[in-house]
């Protein structure tokens, strides 16, 4: 079966109105594309290299780029105490410098849950444990305004996570929740990243969805910064599934078989995106 011609596509498309084409935004050989080539590591592509020129400036220009607003955030969250322990991330972290290369190296496994913790549920347990403050609640100004800090200070850095040892079998499940078709279109990520990037639907272009050192990062669609969960649940809803709860296992199940295969590309936080 070629290309996107499954059942789901065509329902997505309607029949007919294949609107695919095989061409981008990318001018390979061109200076500007060379001057991006971080983002290509091993034939593996960041969606930054799938947005348009206007959307790469944005992020490229720290004082146009709308993330950094949640980078200032976090850096007062930062140093501020909360909590009936008396302390502030600071108090026992000092510089968030330190941070550098945590960010890389999440989701990880956890032996005190015995599955994977992400990099926001390991901000949230330092809250609840080490500071006795209540957990931050998912896609608040705070716990993505602490996300990206903690990925900002690893800017430029490869992601490096690992899927051996006690994450297999949680990296395999991701795996298979990937490869699971799903929904009325019936379909599976993999045929939209895998199978098809570098072809527009609707009006996006499709990326490898290798965007492991991207998120949090802010989408002009959403005129804010959102984590990587919300967008796998935008993505179940564009095939009609019902979206799992952000935090779930699944998401941090699916989300270290996309930060693994980002492996090697940059962190990128806080990424811009259309
Ligand atoms: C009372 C001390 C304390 C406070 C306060 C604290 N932490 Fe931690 N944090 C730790 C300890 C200890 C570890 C590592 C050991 C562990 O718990 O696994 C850790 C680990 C981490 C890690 C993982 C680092 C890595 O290399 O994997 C992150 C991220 C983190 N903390 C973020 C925060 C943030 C954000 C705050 C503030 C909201 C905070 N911590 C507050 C003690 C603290
Ligand atoms: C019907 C096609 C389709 C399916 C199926 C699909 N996505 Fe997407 N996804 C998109 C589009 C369109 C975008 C925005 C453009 C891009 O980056 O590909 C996107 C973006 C993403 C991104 C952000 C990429 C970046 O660099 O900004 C991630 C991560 C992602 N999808 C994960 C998933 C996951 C996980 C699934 C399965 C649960 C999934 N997608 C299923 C169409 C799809």
């Amino acid at each position: 079966m070629g290309g996107l011609a499954g059942k789901g596509m065509l329902a997505v498309f309607g029949a007919g109105a294949l609107a695919l084409a095989a061409t981008g935004w990318m001018a390979a050989g061109t200076p500007e594309a060379q001057a991006k080539s971080k983002y290509e590591v091993d034939g593996k592509k960041s969606g930054y290299l799938y947005s348009t020129p206007e959307t790469q400036a944005m992020q490229d220009d720290d004082f146009m780029n709308q993330g950094m607003l949640w980078v200032e955030r976090g850096q007062k969250l930062w140093s501020q105490v909360e909590g009936a322990a008396g302390k502030s991330c600071q108090s026992c972290h000092g510089d968030v410098e330190k941070m550098r290369g945590a960010y890389t190296t999440y989701p990880k496994y956890d032996p005190k849950t015995k599955k994977l913790i992400n990099i926001e549920q390991r901000i949230n347990r330092c809250r609840t444990e080490q500071m006795k403050a209540k957990a931050w609640k998912w896609e608040s100004d705070e716990l993505l305004s602490m996300t990206t800090l903690i990925g900002y200070v690893s800017r430029d850095l490869p992601m490096n996570v690992k899927i051996d040892g006690p994450a297999k079998p949680f990296f395999e499940k991701g795996k298979a929740f990937y490869y699971q078709r799903r929904g009325q279109l019936d379909m599976a990520c993999k045929h939209c990243h895998i199978d098809n990037p570098g072809k527009f639907i609707r009006a996006d272009l499709l990326s490898e969805g290798r965007a492991g050192g991207a998120f949090p990062l802010y989408r002009l669609k959403w005129q804010k910064l959102g984590s990587m969960h919300r967008r796998f649940r935008g993505c179940n809803r564009q095939v009609r599934s019902e979206p799992y709860k952000a935090g779930s296992d699944e998401y941090v199940n699916v989300e270290l078989y996309i930060k693994w295969r980002s492996n090697g590309l940059p962190v990128e936080v806080p990424a811009v995106r259309r």
